[in-house]
């Protein structure tokens, strides 16, 4: 079983005025639930998990956009510092392929796969609330026989509506909430938030489609 930094239910997150957010956004968020500087020391304790476990095995790092991009350049950043600074390197080529399957909050039950042309042996993702968005992709990963394929998220919700799908490498587990920031976003918007915030009520209105 992947471990993985708690966020309990109950977490009272912390202040916008203690952080730098966006003019633009202060007044949708309600609590900077993980600051920037967490994901990214947690984010470099993933790549040293991943290092160790892979063995000498060549990576293709597969990005899951666009909700992945920022995870996956900041964990592949750890993993390219580990690779040019220990005796031991594994060759990493990188490809990326795009899903959609969200509208306003809720998953539409239609999972959109675009891009992509080679195999993956590590799939860097943000976030896993039902499962059914890396269920289907690695269904049709499993199409090209590749020799290992690794899921890392960055977040994992706990909802009741979960099909039970647990990612190989996990950041973090994650109260039942509509997360944005860190490139995880609400109809696009908030992908340029540094830190994981909550959206509030109002902004769910607003920029609803
Ligand atoms: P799943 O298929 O239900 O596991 O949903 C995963 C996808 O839904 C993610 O890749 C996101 O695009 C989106 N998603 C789920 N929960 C959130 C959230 O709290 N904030 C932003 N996007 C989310
Ligand atoms: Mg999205």
């Amino acid at each position: 079983m992947a471990s993985y930094l708690q966020i309990a239910d109950d977490e009272k997150g912390h202040e916008l005025d203690l952080f730098c957010v966006p003019r633009h956004y202060e007044n949708d968020l309600d609590k900077v639930i993980i600051p920037h500087g967490l994901i990214m020391d947690r984010t470099e304790r993933l790549a040293r998990d991943i290092m160790r476990d892979m063995g000498g095995h060549h990576i293709v790092a597969l990005c899951v956009l666009k909700g992945g991009y920022k995870f996956f350049a900041d964990l592949l950043d750890y993993i390219k510092a580990l690779n040019q600074n220990s005796d031991k390197s594994v060759p990493l080529t990188v490809d990326f392929i795009r899903v959609k399957s969200y509208c306003n909050d809720k998953s539409t039950n239609n999972v959109k796969v675009i891009g992509g042309d080679e195999l993956s042996s590590l799939s860097g993702k943000d976030i896993v609330e039902t499962g059914r968005t890396m269920q289907t992709l690695l269904s049709l990963l499993s199409e090209c026989n590749p020799k290992m394929v690794k899921v890392v998220s960055l977040l994992v919700k706990r909802t009741p509506r979960s099909s039970g799908y647990r990612p190989d490498y996990i950041g973090f587990e994650v109260p039942d909430a509509f997360l944005v920031g860190y490139a995880l976003d609400y109809n696009e918007y908030f992908r340029d938030l540094s830190h994981i915030c909550i959206l509030n009520d109002q902004a769910k209105e607003k920029y609803k489609v």
